[in-house]
């Protein structure tokens, strides 16, 4: 399991602290998620924050676009220093161009569905990405609680990405935390996105550290 704690919790008044004490935490990514107040109803941060945080931090930057065209800005993306850049299915014409786009840029592309997107629609697009999002909430805000129905969608696009004998991760956000960790592994997915759960826990390595020991007792 790669642990990649979202900075939409964190304490914007002090930032690099915030992000360095879940650093220290021993965790894989760092998740950005970018709102742009139309394919999502919310604003969060964009480039310049990203690019802001980067010099502070060596995780690797997982920036999850809930943009409209994401096409017209994957080049800030890029340069503010992201290693990984998932755009939403639902966000653009031609995902597939998109997610060329990033790869040809020396980034690890990615693509998100939200809840009430099929997982099908994902399959013709699996030979171009290393992750796939599963939204287990609809995207907007942290803090909500996890749609279970969602789980299966990840069951599916596992099995699928077995069956082409592709190497992709498979990435839930949203609503996760320790009570729900065990079903969420068990439905196949690898990469597990925590906002609340770690930013926002007191103690983030104790946060950290139950989640790992929740996995291990799966195993
Ligand atoms: C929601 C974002 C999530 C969110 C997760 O639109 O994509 O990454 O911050 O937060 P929690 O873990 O609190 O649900
Ligand atoms: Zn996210």
């Amino acid at each position: 399991m790669k642990i990649a704690p979202s900075m939409l919790s964190a304490d914007f008044a002090h930032l690099a602290e915030s992000v360095a004490r879940v650093e220290n935490a021993g965790v894989e990514m760092l998740h950005l998620d970018v709102m742009d107040g139309n394919f999502v109803p919310n604003l969060s941060f964009g480039p310049c924050v990203i690019a802001g945080i980067r010099p502070e931090s060596k995780l690797f930057f997982d920036v999850h676009l809930m943009i409209e065209r994401p096409e017209r800005y994957i080049d800030y993306f890029v340069k503010c220093g992201a290693d990984g850049i998932t755009i939403h299915f639902e966000s653009t014409e031609n995902p597939a161009e998109v997610l060329k786009t990033i790869r040809a840029a020396g980034v690890k592309p990615a693509v998100a569905i939200s809840p009430d997107t099929p997982a099908d629609v994902l399959y013709p697009l699996l030979p171009l990405v290393d992750m796939v999002l599963v939204m287990t909430v609809y995207p907007g805000f942290g803090g909500q609680k996890l749609i279970p129905a969602c789980l299966e969608k990840a069951a599916q696009l596992r099995a699928k990405i077995e069956e082409l004998g592709l190497a992709i991760d498979v990435q839930a956000d949203g609503g996760i935390g320790a009570g729900n960790l065990a079903d969420v592994l068990k439905s196949g997915i690898n990469v597990v996105v925590a906002g609340s759960a770690v930013f926002g826990a007191p103690d983030p390595a104790k946060a950290v550290a139950d989640m790992r020991k929740i996995e291990a007792e799966l195993a």
